[in-house]
């Protein structure tokens, strides 16, 4: 992810630019640590049904696609999806801002990589809301959350949550995996610290 300067402290964009240019360079990276633990602890979808938010390039949709799921993905810029070759037959593509977004469909796993964070708090608790409510019994849900002492931290309307309030979203789920990376470490634009949260939590079935 790339800031606004180049600096590390300077605040991140939040374009339909800034995210054209970012996803034009994640079609071929790896699957991310997250979406790749949850794939490994959920199996193979087999039909499931799976929700990506912020999907971005779509490289993440992709693997959960080959990896049988049934993905909608949401994403609010015009490039999301530049990854995957459309139309496919187990995709649908929803061009939304998480801010529009009024309900999500019910669902096996709801995945969220890097993306959540761009929103203010108020839309990110409703969001959340609405992700506990669409996931399904025995659904996982595996979201990549920034913490308070990200460089980013105090961003205009991004959300950057304590540990404990990271944790306290799984209230309720079995966290199958939770990992915090609060250190620093590369963007695009250089060094900067990343405080980040790796929540996969399951709903008993
Ligand atoms: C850092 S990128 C991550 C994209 C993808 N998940 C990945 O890991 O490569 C953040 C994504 O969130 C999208 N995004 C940012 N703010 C958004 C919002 N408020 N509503 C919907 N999408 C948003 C951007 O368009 C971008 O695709």
């Amino acid at each position: 992810m790339s800031s606004l300067s180049g600096t590390s402290s300077a605040y991140p964009v939040n374009s339909n630019e800034h995210w054209a240019l970012y996803n034009a360079r994640q079609s071929e990276r790896d699957v991310r640590a997250t979406c790749r633990r949850a794939m490994e602890l959920a199996g193979p979808g087999a039909g499931r049904t799976a929700v990506d938010l912020g999907c971005g390039a779509g490289r993440e949709t992709r693997a959960l696609l080959e990896s049988g799921w049934r993905v909608t993905a949401f994403d609010g810029d015009p490039t999301m999806l530049s990854a995957v070759d459309q139309p496919h037959p187990a995709l649908t593509a929803r061009r939304l801002s998480f801010e529009q977004i009024t309900e999500l469909p019910d669902t096996d796993l709801i995945h969220a990589a890097y993306a959540l964070p761009w929103q203010d708090r108020p839309h990110f608790d409703r969001l959340w809301t609405m992700i506990r409510s669409a996931l399904r019994p025995g659904g996982w849900i595996a979201v990549d959350l920034f913490g308070v002492r990200d460089s980013w931290a105090g961003a205009p309307g991004m959300t950057f949550l304590t540990e404990t309030e990271a944790k306290s979203l799984a209230d309720g789920l079995t966290v199958e995996h939770w990992h915090e990376e609060d250190e620093l470490g590369a963007a695009s634009s250089g060094p900067k610290h990343w405080h980040v949260f790796q929540l996969i939590a399951r709903r008993p079935t």
